[in-house]
């Protein structure tokens, strides 16, 4: 008989199971709920992307690829990144490109290639649910950088939490609950700091092309990549794609980190789907900025609908919104959570995303009709 308790590593006992799986598996039981839950998007991979997957896999593209991916997705990332950012990207230059398992495994691979047992980091508070607990795997410390109430991780905010042990900073803009975009005033600031203390910055930019009219300067999407290239850029197709389940990302950073990666990655995930990788490719050059402005629509409806009854930090990017329970309920984000469950309508309580319970998470990635439908509910039990 084995004792599977004594076996168990400790790290497990540091890692909790997602809050969000739990809102989906009630999901499942519900009928037709009005499904707020949801971090991806509603729309289908186009046609052409998905054309690209299936003529991969007729040719004969099926098996492993190198670790750190396909030359043509690689050139075709360095060739987007290089016209944004003005970094020089690409084998043998300062800075490269690894072709991850979507921005999950950049994630995992930068931590582990970065963070030893008792090194410091730190994430803004409220997180997308990944960075505490990847920090659990491999045994860092995570550090809450507080950014109530209008969710700006700001240079200021971040300064007194920086220690000798301090070994990266999780940046996350459009974010993850809240939506909010930084400027690049803010972004500026922060590069600066981290650089003066010898830390690296790691910029999850997952959300980047759903940077709405009101979070992009003259047109362009704000990142702190304009101002260094000594940090690591994390991105994805899962969101911008709706390539959830595809499972590709990258990560672009010091060509010596994107080394360390790519050994983890020998190791761990091998390589991204071969099929995927030449998918991405067409990705890449598959213009979605009018589902984009879709979005923009629905985050004009969230906010019509509830913001005159709560504070809500101004979403300008992701398909998110992160409100205020409303004072005078005297609920905790858990409570209103299960408030709206009891209309059918679901949401995500503030409190798996952060230290605090105050807010709640509502994703507008669903229809028009059945988002009207959502915040009318929600509005009346604001009021
Ligand atoms: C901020 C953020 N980063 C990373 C991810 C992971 O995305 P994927 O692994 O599908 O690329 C998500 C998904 O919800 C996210 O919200």
């Amino acid at each position: 008989m084995i004792d599977l308790e004594a076996l168990l590593s400790e790290r497990m006992q540091a890692m909790e199971p997602s809050g969000i799986r739990r809102v989906f598996e009630l999901a499942s039981k519900m009928r037709d709920p009005v499904n707020f839950s949801i971090g991806q998007p509603d729309f289908d991979v186009p046609e052409p992307i998905k054309q690209a997957a299936i003529d991969a896999i007729r040719a004969g593209r099926n098996g492993y690829t190198i670790t750190q991916g396909i030359a043509e997705l690689r050139a075709a990332v360095a060739l987007k990144l290089s016209g944004e950012f003005g970094w020089e990207i690409g084998p043998g230059l300062e800075c490269d490109v690894l072709i991850t398992n979507g921005t999950s495994a950049g994630l995992l691979l930068a931590y582990t290639a970065l963070a030893d047992p008792g090194d410091e980091i730190i994430i803004p508070d409220p997180y997308f649910v990944s960075y505490p607990q990847v920090a659990a795997m491999v045994g860092a410390v995570v550090r809450y950088c507080d950014t109530y109430p209008d969710f700006r991780m700001t240079a200021a905010r971040l300064e007194p939490l920086l220690t000798d042990r301090t070994k990266f900073v999780v940046l996350n803009s459009p974010g993850n609950p809240s939506g909010v975009v930084l400027s690049s005033d803010e972004l500026r600031e922060i590069v600066d700091l981290c650089e003066s203390r010898g830390v690296l910055l790691l910029s999850d930019e997952i959300y980047d092309e759903f940077t709405y009219g009101d979070g992009r300067e003259a047109g362009v999407f704000p990142t702190p990549a304009r101002f260094s290239n000594q940090m690591l850029v994390l991105r994805g197709f899962s969101k911008t794609w709706g390539m959830t389940g595809w499972r590709l990302g990258y990560a672009v950073g010091p060509s010596r980190l994107i080394r360390e990666m790519t050994k983890v990655n020998q190791y761990s995930f091998v390589c991204a789907p071969h099929m995927v990788q030449h998918a991405g490719v067409v990705a890449l050059r598959t213009d979605m900025s009018s589902y984009v402005a879709a979005y923009e629509r629905k985050r004009d409806m969230v906010v019509e609908a509830l913001g005159g009854l709560t504070e809500i930090a101004h979403p300008a990017g992701a398909f998110y919104a992160f409100p205020r329970v409303p004072q005078h309920l005297s609920l905790t984000g858990d409570a209103f959570f299960r408030k709206a469950l009891e209309r059918n309508v679901l949401v995500i309580p503030g409190n798996i995303f952060s230290q605090r319970d105050t807010h709640f998470r509502i994703s507008y990635a669903v229809d028009d009709a059945r988002l009207a439908r959502g915040l009318e509910i929600l509005a009346a039990l604001m009021k």
